[in-house]
């Protein structure tokens, strides 16, 4: 069974079609990247596929759930850390992610929040205040808390957005360590991290899904000599 499938779905909002019948499946275990220029659908499809907002038209399923008729059931098999990180700043890292599973109903919050901390490399900050992380940390705090439901597909927007060379090349090592454990789909605008570590990749383009691949493939098939022509080609642009 697909973790993730779209079909046909679409967002419009009134005078601007945000994703346009997207359709793709993504398979259980898989490393995705949602490629795409600024304004391209990547945040309203996973906001969508989330149930953050809701689909104009077709349909999102979770290892089958429908988003829009069985949103309960595709929800809880659902992780995401939204490209603005949803963090309580007041709040310590360790509170962050015992709130989370207060807001879920999980029981045992102090072993959860030790477990998750000791994955992601957050036990050396467990008492410092989420406005005093850097973000770097923030950013790990936000996956923590997307990730302590037990998650099956875990959706990461923008994880490495702005973050300096040496801690987004942290964060990838964090992300790559959950390969496996979970079913992963993200957006970047860095091209090299998408192209050197995930298994496929999704161009979005004007909320259309132009290409989808493996790197290898979408050179392929574009004749291109670098990854990022072939993605400035599948964009429209000039390379
Ligand atoms: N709530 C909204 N109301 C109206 N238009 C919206 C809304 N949310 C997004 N849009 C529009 O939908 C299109 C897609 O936006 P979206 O945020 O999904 O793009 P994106 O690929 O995530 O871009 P970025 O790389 O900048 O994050 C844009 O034209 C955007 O202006
Ligand atoms: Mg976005």
């Amino acid at each position: 069974m697909n973790a993730v499938e779209a079909r046909a779905l679409t967002k419009r909002y009134k005078d601007v079609t945000a994703v346009d019948r997207l359709s793709l499946t993504v398979s259980e275990g898989e490393f995705f990247a949602l490629l795409g220029v600024n304004g391209a659908g990547k945040t309203t499809a996973i906001k969508m596929l989330t149930g953050l907002t809701r689909p104009t038209g077709g349909d999102g399923y979770i290892f089958g759930h429908s988003v829009t008729a069985d949103p309960r059931n595709a929800r809880a098999l659902t992780g995401v850390s939204p490209q603005e990180t949803a963090v309580a700043m007041k709040l310590t890292v360790r509170e962050n992610l015992e709130l989370m599973c207060g807001l879920y109903g999980l029981d045992d919050r102090s072993g959860r929040a030790h477990a998750i901390m000791d994955k992601l490399s957050l036990s050396d900050v467990h008492d410092k205040a989420a406005t005093a992380l850097s973000g770097g940390y923030r950013r790990r705090l936000s996956i923590a808390m997307a990730l302590i439901t037990g998650p099956r597909v875990l959706f990461l927007d923008e994880p490495t957005l702005g973050l300096d060379v040496l801690a987004r090349r942290e964060l990838w090592q964090v992300i790559e360590g959950l390969r496996g454990s979970v079913t992963l789909i993200l957006t970047t605008h860095y091209l090299e991290e998408a192209e050197a570590l995930t298994d496929r990749i999704g161009v979005m383009s004007g909320g259309r899904l132009v290409a989808a691949g493996s790197a290898g493939e979408l050179l392929d098939r574009t004749g291109a000599k670098t990854f990022e022509d072939a993605f400035i080609k599948l964009s429209g642009g000039e390379a």
